[in-house]
């Protein structure tokens, strides 16, 4: 099992595990032609040329970004893929040296086991901006955030 950056011949392996994950309300829905848009952002868990698992980095500036449409095969599930997945968008984000790393999630566990914390959503208005003031869900948001700081908070005050 290989994890690396995506190429154009897994979008639809992408596409059918967010969509999968997508209708049991666990990530956002993400089109094919949104994917290609944004695949410079997406990592795979690769095994024998088939996509079984896929999450990706979305960055909102340099204080911030976030791991999103993080979803590991049914068949492969709870076998270090989602951990390894997160660990190389982290270990990414951080090197590119931004501040920090939220998540919006039901797998508070999964991620409080690699170095995550839960923070208040009034805490990340970039985010509440972007994707929540939109959402049906806003007023009974039942996804936990949490986050991970990358690097030093003081480079970053505005
Ligand atoms: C969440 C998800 C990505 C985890 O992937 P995975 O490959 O099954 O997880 P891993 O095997 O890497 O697990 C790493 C650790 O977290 C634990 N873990 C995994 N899923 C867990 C869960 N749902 N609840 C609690 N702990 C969990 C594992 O037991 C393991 O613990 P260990 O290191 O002590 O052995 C996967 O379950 C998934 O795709 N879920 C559906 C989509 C989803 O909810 N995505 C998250 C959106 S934010």
């Amino acid at each position: 099992m290989l994890i690396r950056k995506a190429k154009v011949t897994d979008v639809p392996g992408i596409y059918g595990l967010i969509e999968h994950n997508a209708k049991k309300g666990l990530v956002l829905i993400r089109s094919h032609s949104s994917i290609c848009e944004d695949l410079l952002s997406f990592y795979v868990a690769v095994e024998k040329d088939e996509v079984i698992g896929v999450g990706s980095l979305y960055i909102y500036d340099e204080t911030l970004s976030e791991i999103r449409s993080l979803a590991v095969s049914e068949n492969h599930m709870k076998k270090g893929i989602g951990k390894r997945i997160t660990q190389k968008i982290v270990e990414d984000a951080e090197q590119l040296g931004i501040g920090r790393m939220i998540s919006l999630t039901y797998q508070v566990d999964f991620f409080s086991k690699l170095g995550f914390s839960v923070i208040q959503k009034e805490t990340i208005p970039q985010k509440v901006r972007k994707d929540c003031l939109g959402c049906p869900k806003f007023f009974a948001c039942d996804e936990t955030a949490m986050v991970i700081l990358l690097n030093e908070p003081a480079v970053f005050q505005q």
